[in-house]
């Protein structure tokens, strides 16, 4: 059914009647079949109280890591990051679905491709995490729009509200996307376990009746209805108290976000006083008593605009240190739904990221944009998630407030969560951002032995800096109770002959450990591998107090169980590796070195699939069967060694590949113009007009006779291209014009084929207004304008009512000196078709306006036999304009190995320059040189052919008048990583074929 909701509508479906067979904003939500009615319960396998969810009957801590698939469209790699995920000790990721790349015209839904959800829900399901699926359908997240597709700016009424129109604009989307979702829920055997409606729904203009709980219902309808079965989440921005399960939101769990450090990385050694959150625990009793606490997003991490300081600093920032001292905050306050954002950040490519940030969307997060993990905060989220699992106590634990009575020291303070037995005493410095090293004795409180104040033996305990520690005491290790221990938990195993404890420690600290041993025997504890560990015994209890230092130590009891010491950087080489397709933890631990996917055991026969990056020792320390056969390492059989105690020993040899990467300096490159437009007989007859006399954005006002809002004519990505044509009169001494194209944008304007003038562009100025002088003009002749602007995504919309999302790009205004500004008309293009986007593989936004986009040069295999022979992007042009730079060359990397490339320019010189980086037709790089920061553009496998013809295009816009070269650009390796993982397979990488009435 055609359904048109209002005149507006019938305007719009008038308007775009050429290109478009049919226009149907969403459907009305009463056509759908409602098998939900409110306040029926759904399903019982995902349940909840007060301290945590349940899956199936089953208390489950959701340790969770934010990513998103569609930052990287190759579905065949999106494993890869689910088994690093799982690697951490993770049992689920959270992920936006971006509604504009799934409907980039109304009515037009589409998930197919690297748009398609199906292989990501199967990929969890394999990889063993569960799913919080969060489809808006505002999401936020540095898209473009926060997710709304461009067309959104022409809804009127306002948008993240029960406004009729903006209702209606999202039922398509939701409803289709709901439908996906709802197959892959735990209900139907997928991983999909909760769903997020909106996102951080609470902020509002002044005046605005809010918050709008009407509108709530109708986006919660909206997804129960179309079939969404599993409990819904919120997540506020901040403990604002709006989307709880007890206001008329009547949300089921209740959640909030925190960005403690924050976004401004230029002072990466700075924690500001009064950063760490301090009273999350009783705002959680206050808001939602009844739900989990629940952290939906907690900072994993930095977002960093145009101009910006890199990740690198917003690594620095958000460091392994934040990790220690922030996240065992929130485990103080008990925080048993916790959400990383960003765990993996991906790449901004093909125009889908706002203009807050440029193409890297890395985010300083525990795996690297190209998927490497060698961060330090990787292994520590390690630590603490494989902790968090191993202590089933903690989920049910209750929280006091914190005291500086626990310890001796008034500088240090703790939050205990305390079972009748189980007790953890979450520690820091009182003062969260301490850099001193203090001293301190822990007073513990056991369920046998009463208070004591440890370390018993010798000295004090130590917190060095900005650190802080989980002590824990009569924790159980399967039949032991540990009685105390300063030390940290990172895993422990009961086995049929053995238990195996692994603690750690800072390095140089000292700590201690009292293992509670009443059998027979009791009370010869020895250390059996290191040296330096004291051991006396107590009534009831052993003590074991040592230093750590980069010596392992291993305790031995006389009833089985094997205490690991280890220094917290050795701790780093521990695993814990899950069978594939298991929620649960693995029972493995296993020394190694870079990465441990997974390990299965059959028989006798043990396989264990990882990466090297180095070759490594492994040492598996608890869990191989006992008489192993077969060693496996990614299916090669190791040579391996067990002894008594079941421990086995082996080397993992990493074989160094050959690799050749092409010099791009030195490959031939082909040269065309990419702006014929101020080329005297270039003709633009088959152009869009741009005539709408009034634009269908309800929020800005026109200042131009015709609209010259670009969304207004369904020109949403990249860049954008006006023609203005008028008769001259000999009074034409001045164009002043303002453009819009979000931060960092630029824009260049000729005259003819005259160079008029530009604004280069900076990493704050979102408008400008240029005013240029123009040459003379013989009266009664025909010249054409032609003004190239950049689109670098729109504006988030954050602030409900505010509706920023519509902040038009194009043309806000102009003065054409001598002249009504009615006596200029003008054409438009973006992308070729507009909404109707040609390349329904690469998706909606991939294409900007340039000449060579939209010819579809930049996809492989363009015509190019006539183009100039050239060398390269370094020869540059030399005039203000556009140009493109096209090249091919093979690659054929050694199977077996993750090599990740980046495509690297060199940046020395002060020049005005815009660089569009397509490879395979996928655009992976917008270089802005005079902004920055960005120089370094990671392409991952899959979009990079690594066993075949690859084709590379650059987009070159010189913005000053003398031109513009590139002063050089590399492929570069980044990593050389043996894997386990398998093969790649690529994205589509479909060739160019020409394009029917392009211009
Ligand atoms: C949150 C928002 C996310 C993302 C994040 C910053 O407020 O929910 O979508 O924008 O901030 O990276």
């Amino acid at each position: 059914m055609l359904f048109s909701f209002s005149a507006l509508q019938a305007l719009l479906l008038a308007f775009f009647a050429v290109r478009t067979a049919s226009i149907a904003i969403g459907r009305n939500p009463n056509d759908w079949i409602a098998p939900y009615k409110r306040g029926e319960v759904l399903q019982d396998i995902v349940t909840w109280d007060d301290k945590s969810i349940f899956i199936n009957g089953e208390r489950v801590l959701l340790f969770s890591g934010e990513i998103h698939p569609f930052r990287l469209p190759v579905p065949s790699l999106w494993p890869d990051i689910l088994q690093k995920i799982k690697a951490l000790g993770y049992n689920c990721v959270s992920v936006y679905i971006d509604w504009a790349l799934h409907e980039g015209k109304p009515g037009d839904f589409s998930a197919e491709g690297v748009f398609a959800w199906e292989p990501f829900f199967d990929a969890a399901k394999e990889a063993g995490i569960y799913v919080l699926a969060r489809p808006g359908p505002y999401i936020n997240a540095e898209v473009s729009g926060g997710g709304f597709p461009g067309w959104l700016q022409r809804v009127p009424g306002v948008l993240r509200d029960n406004d009729t129109a903006y209702m209606e604009a999202t039922n398509n989307y939701v409803q289709k996307i709901s439908e996906i979702v709802a197959k892959a829920q735990i209900t139907n055997g997928g991983p999909v376990i909760l769903l997020q409606p909106e996102n951080e729904y609470q902020s509002f203009i002044d005046g605005f009746p809010f918050p709008n709980f009407n509108y709530w219902d109708q986006v919660k309808d909206q997804y129960r209805k179309a079939g969404i079965v599993v409990p819904f989440i919120s997540n506020e921005a901040y403990p604002a108290g709006y989307i709880t399960p007890t206001t008329e939101a009547d949300i089921d769990i209740y959640g909030h976000d925190g960005y403690p450090l924050g976004f401004d990385c230029a002072n990466p050694t700075v924690w500001p006083d009064g950063k760490l959150p301090s009273d999350w625990w009783n705002t959680h009793l206050r808001l939602a008593p009844s739900t989990p606490f629940s952290l939906v997003e907690f900072q994993g991490g930095a977002f960093d605009p145009w101009g910006g300081n890199g990740f690198d600093k917003c690594l620095s920032l958000l460091n392994q240190e934040f990790e220690r001292v922030f996240y065992k905050n929130n485990y103080g306050y008990g925080v048993t739904i916790f959400n990383i954002y960003m765990t993996w950040g991906g790449t901004n490519w093909g125009n889908l990221g706002h203009p807050g940030g440029y193409t890297s969307y890395d985010y300083g997060a525990v795996v690297d944009e190209m998927r490497l993990v060698n961060r330090e905060k990787y292994s520590e989220a390690k630590l603490e998630a494989t902790f968090l699992h191993s202590s089933p106590a903690y989920l049910v634990a209750d929280r006091i407030n914190g005291s500086t009575s626990w310890t001796t020291s008034p500088d240090i303070i703790v939050f205990p969560a305390t079972t009748e037995t189980t007790k953890f005493y979450f520690t820091r410095h009182t003062k969260y951002n301490s850099l001193d090293s203090t001293s301190y004795k822990l007073h513990v409180s056991t369920a046998s032995y009463g208070n004591i104040t440890i370390p018993q033996l010798n000295n004090s305990l130590s917190l060095n800096g900005r650190d802080a520690k989980v002590h824990v005491s009569d924790y159980s290790v399967g039949d032991f109770n540990i009685v105390y221990s300063s030390a940290e938990v990172y895993t422990w195993k009961k086995y049929n002959e053995k238990t195996v404890l692994v603690v750690y420690g800072g390095p140089n600290e000292q700590h201690e450990l009292a293992i509670e041993d009443t059998s027979e025997g009791y009370g010869s504890a020895e250390t059996i591998e290191g040296s330096g560990v004291a051991i006396a015994q107590k009534t009831g209890y052993t003590v074991l107090n040592w230093a750590t230092s980069s010596e392992r130590k291993v305790v031995k009891t006389p009833s089985g169980l094997y205490v690991y010491l280890l220094d917290r950087n050795e701790a780093y080489n521990y695993w814990v590796p899950a069978t594939p397709a298991s929620y649960g933890q693995g029972s493995l631990i296993v020394k190694a070195g870079y990465l441990i996917r997974s390990a299965v055991t059959d028989g006798t026969t043990l396989s264990l699939i990882g990466d090297l990056n180095v070759t490594t020792p492994i040492e598996i320390i608890g869990g191989a069967p006992q008489g192993l056969t077969d060693l496996q390492f990614n299916g090669e059989s190791l040579d391996f060694k067990q002894d008594d105690a079941g421990v086995v020993t082996a080397t993992a040899e990493f074989k160094k590949p050959t690799i050749s990467i092409p010099d791009l300096g030195a490959v031939e490159w082909k040269y065309i113009d990419s702006l014929p437009e101020i080329k005297a007989d270039y003709s633009d007859e088959t152009w869009p007009d741009a005539d709408l006399e009034k634009t269908y954005n309800d929020k800005y006002e026109q200042l131009t006779p015709t609209s010259l809002f670009a969304g207004d004519y369904s020109f949403h990505s990249g860049s954008l291209v006006f023609r203005g044509h008028f008769k001259a009169n000999g009074q034409e001494s001045s164009l002043t014009i303002n453009t819009q194209g979000g931060s960092a944008y630029g824009h260049s304007i000729w005259l003819g084929d005259k160079f008029v003038g530009s604004w280069e562009g900076n990493d704050v100025t979102t408008n400008y207004t240029s005013t240029n002088t123009l040459p003379n003009l013989s009266s009664g002749q025909d010249y054409v304008l032609t003004v190239v602007i950049d689109h670098m995504g729109y504006d988030e919309n954050y602030v409900v009512g505010e509706d920023e999302m519509k902040t038009p790009r194009g043309i806000l205004d102009y003065t054409l000196s001598g002249h009504d500004k009615s006596d200029v008309t003008w054409k438009i293009t973006g992308n070729l078709g507009g909404e109707d986007y040609v390349d329904r593989a690469r998706g909606p936004l991939n294409e900007g306006a340039l000449f060579v986009e939209r010819q579809g040069y930049h996809l492989p295999a363009p015509p190019a036999d006539d183009w100039e022979t050239s060398e390269g992007p370094t020869t540059g042009i030399s005039a203000a304009g556009v140009g493109f730079f096209s090249t091919s060359f093979d690659l054929d990397m050694p199977d077996g190995y993750d090599i990740p490339l980046s495509f690297v320019f060199t940046n020395e010189t002060e020049s005005a320059y815009r660089v569009q980086l397509f490879v395979n037709g996928w655009q992976f790089g917008k270089y802005v040189h005079n902004v920055g920061p960005q120089r370094s553009f990671p392409v991952p496998e899959g979009i990079l052919d690594y066993h075949g013809t690859n084709w590379v295009g650059l987009s070159l816009w010189a913005l000053e008048a003398d031109g513009a070269k590139v002063e050089k650009v590399e492929l570069v390796p980044q990593a050389v990583i043996q894997t386990g993982f398998g093969k790649v397979e690529n994205a589509p990488l479909t060739k160019w074929e020409k394009r029917e009435g392009a211009y």
